[in-house]
């Protein structure tokens, strides 16, 4: 096991030096061969000497295509006509020189061949990408497994820079597709940031259609988000690659004008008129750019190390999430028994599980009565393994055996929120840490609501339902499981629907169902938080006050601190922060889901050294009195209602 793994970095230390040699005697060049993903098929070829003659057939051919006159950056080959056939396909950025290309390429054959016999594979590197297989995939577009991957720097000026790296990223998506070609890089000035400037670049494999091109950054755009506002980010998949970063990554006279591209029915809502050709980068740019280089390599070579093997997006054979067999789940969990057990969930139980290779998973097992068809459920699951976000619990796989349906998920050893919060843990949780969960858990939500490519409303966010990583990072769990209930199916009869005193007023009383229906929970979280109070329980000192009634009492008399948990050292936290916490978590909290924030709103305002907006909350015209918050008179449902039932078969199966 340990060996190819050393002989991986040994080789790409090799590589390296090799590419690193040549490089300095080319001067300016730069071959950025900072390993992004590699990927093997998980079956050999069958037979192996036909299936290297073909590969190495292909793989020539390949380097024939780029070496040619006219500055070609893509190429793919085949040798077809063979039991063991060798579909083979190679992109470089167009930014990139060609004898930069050509080593780039090089160094992607060597990574890839360490895959061995298998009969598809593929590497992915910051300059350029190559993939082979035993059948044509020329025309893949986004497959599972597309991921973000991001650098852990936080940009200078988080919150202004977040603004404009979306709508540099926005403008890329929309005017990538439409170019011959399929490339472009931009840079984009952050307006009151002096010289800080976000370069950006969007590249499709040629092979695909317009549509396929927009559907691949679609999916990109949405990863991509996941990284800010951190100062770079990159999203690959099968066909398309974005990344953006604060520093430059390409000289200044390979940035494309995407301005004509922009207009018309695409939507570039973000501001055209600004699409700014050129950069900051002045004279010593061969230095610059080897230094940068250089502090890229040392930086990613070894940390991606445990995403590469965890998200092996060269694994085409399997589709979808995995699928476990029932025997070994109940062998794993020891027959379900009580000692595994947990905790129990909305959908049912959670237990530990060891599997056969000694990796510790959580085995879900669902209590509803799934009542449409199974193919259905695979849909489902198939899109919620989807999603890939640092602030969302992945789901490894499923299992269905009979009725019963079972979910696969990472386990998390420090189990959920609410025992930190107000359980055994209680007092634990340092002012920084909440607020890492406060802000990790609107990450979150903000891509499940607007970045993933269908919105995802969650339904029941509270401290149980956010577990906690190693380092106490938030991410969320059982998102999208609340689409697998029969349509039908009562928002009030059934504990499914949320959990009261977090839920919405609008949804516990008519079932109206928007994406602020979370932003409201997630505003009663933030309360439980900083307080370390359960929202229904009632303060002791006070006569019978629900948290947030008492919340607004007091941020009403200017007595907000006395909110903070008396576990809380209050040297620890500024006053000023703890009364914008209370302020988010009361504009969440409004009556009217149209005056609550988006979840990217929220976000911005959590990283902003300002106070909130001028929009000072107002107070809700409902009294929570009763644990069923009665609504007086007409409800606002200002926000829409059909994101929530949106069909997913025309998203999944691209
Ligand atoms: C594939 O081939 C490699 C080396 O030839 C071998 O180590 C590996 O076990 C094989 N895998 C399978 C699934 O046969
Ligand atoms: C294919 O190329 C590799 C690397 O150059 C070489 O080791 C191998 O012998 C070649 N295989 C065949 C069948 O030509
Ligand atoms: C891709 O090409 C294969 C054969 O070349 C074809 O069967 C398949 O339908 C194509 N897929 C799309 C989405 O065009
Ligand atoms: C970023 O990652 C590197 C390497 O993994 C680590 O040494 C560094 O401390 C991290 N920086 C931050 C701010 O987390
Ligand atoms: C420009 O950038 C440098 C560092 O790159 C920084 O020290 C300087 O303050 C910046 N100038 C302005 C006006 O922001
Ligand atoms: C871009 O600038 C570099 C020097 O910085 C120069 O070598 C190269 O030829 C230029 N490329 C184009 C297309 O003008």
């Amino acid at each position: 096991m340990a060996t190819p793994v050393w002989q991986a970095r040994w080789l790409r230390l090799i590589v390296a030096a090799a590419v690193l040699a040549t490089w300095w005697q080319q001067g300016n060049s730069q071959p950025q061969i900072n390993l992004l993903n590699r990927g093997c098929s998980q079956y050999n070829a069958t037979n192996s000497a036909d299936f290297f003659n073909n590969l190495n057939a292909t793989f020539s051919d390949l380097r024939t295509q780029l070496s040619r006159g006219g500055g070609r950056r893509f190429a793919t080959a085949q040798q077809a006509r063979s039991s063991n056939p060798a579909y083979a396909m190679v992109q470089c950025r167009n930014y990139m020189s060609q004898p930069d290309c050509l080593a780039c390429y090089d160094a992607a054959v060597s990574e890839i061949r360490l895959c061995s016999a298998a009969n598809g594979a593929r590497v992915i590197y910051d300059g350029c990408f190559l993939r082979y297989e035993s059948n044509n995939f020329y025309n893949q577009t986004t497959l599972p497994g597309n991921v973000q991957i991001c650098g852990n720097r936080t940009a200078p000026q988080a919150a202004t820079f977040t603004v404009e790296a979306q709508a540099l990223l926005r403008d890329l998506e929309v005017a990538t597709p439409r170019i011959n070609g399929y490339f472009a890089a931009t840079t984009r000035q952050v307006s009151n940031g002096g010289n800080l400037t976000i370069y950006g670049v969007a590249q499709c494999a040629e092979t695909i259609s317009q549509t396929g091109c927009e559907d691949c950054l679609t999916v990109a755009y949405g990863n991509i988000q996941g990284c800010l506002p951190n100062a770079d980010g990159r999203a690959i998949d099968a066909a398309c690659f974005l990344r953006y970063s604060d520093r430059a990554f390409f000289a200044d006279n390979q940035t494309t004008d995407i301005t004509p591209f922009l207009g018309g029915g695409g939507g570039g809502n973000s501001s055209k008129k600004k699409a700014i050709i050129g950069g900051a980068v002045g004279g010593g740019v061969g230095l610059i750019l080897i230094l940068f280089a250089l502090f890229l390599w040392y930086k990613f070579s070894r940390k991606p190390k445990a995403a590469r093997r965890s998200n092996i997006l060269g694994a085409t054979e399997l589709q979808g999430p995995n699928i476990y067999s029932y025997k070994d789940l109940k062998a794993a969990t020891n027959n379900f028994s009580e000692e595994n057990k947990l905790g129990e969930g909305g959908f049912g139980d959670v237990y530990k599980a060891t599997l056969k290779n000694g990796n510790i998973v959580a085995v879900k097992k669902l209590d509803i009565s799934y009542s449409r068809a199974k193919a259905d459920f695979e849909t489902e699951v198939r899109l919620i393994s989807n999603v890939h976000h640092r602030n969302l619990v992945r789901l490894l796989g499923c299992c269905s055996k009979g009725s019963e349906l079972l979910l696969v998920y990472e386990y998390m050893a420090n189990g959920s929120l609410d025992r930190f919060l107000y359980g055994e843990k209680r007092g634990a949780l340092t002012w920084k840490q909440r607020f890492d969960i406060i802000f990790g858990t609107a990450r979150g939500l903000a891509y499940l609501h607007e970045q993933y490519h269908v919105c995802i409303i969650h339904r029941d966010i509270k401290p149980s339902n956010i577990l906690l990583d190693n380092e106490f990072q938030a991410k969320i769990a059982d998102f999208g499981l609340a689409r697998l209930l029969p349509e039908n199916q009562s928002h009030v009869s059934t504990k499914f629907a949320g959990t009261l005193g977090y839920t919405a007023p609008e949804y516990a009383v008519h079932g109206h169902l928007s994406e602020k229906v979370d932003t409201y929970s997630f505003g009663v979280m933030i309360l439980e938080i900083i307080s370390g109070r359960r929202s229904s329980d009632v303060n002791v000192d006070s006569d019978t006050e629900y948290l947030l009634e008492e919340a607004w009492k007091l941020y009403d008399t200017g007595m907000h601190e006395k909110l903070a948990d008396d576990t809380l050292d209050a040297n620890e936290y500024k006053l000023d922060d703890l009364k914008k916490m209370v302020e988010i978590a009361l504009l969440c909290t409004q009556s009217s889901p149209s005056s609550r924030p988006t979840m990217s709103e929220v976000l911005v305002m959590l990283i902003s050294d300002s106070s909130v907006e001028k929009k000072a909350p107002s107070r809700p015209s409902f009294s929570y009195g009763n644990r069923v918050p009665v609504m007086n008179t007409s409800t606002s449902t200002g926000s829409s209602t059909s994101n929530a039932t949106a069909s997913i078969s025309q998203f999944t199966g691209r």
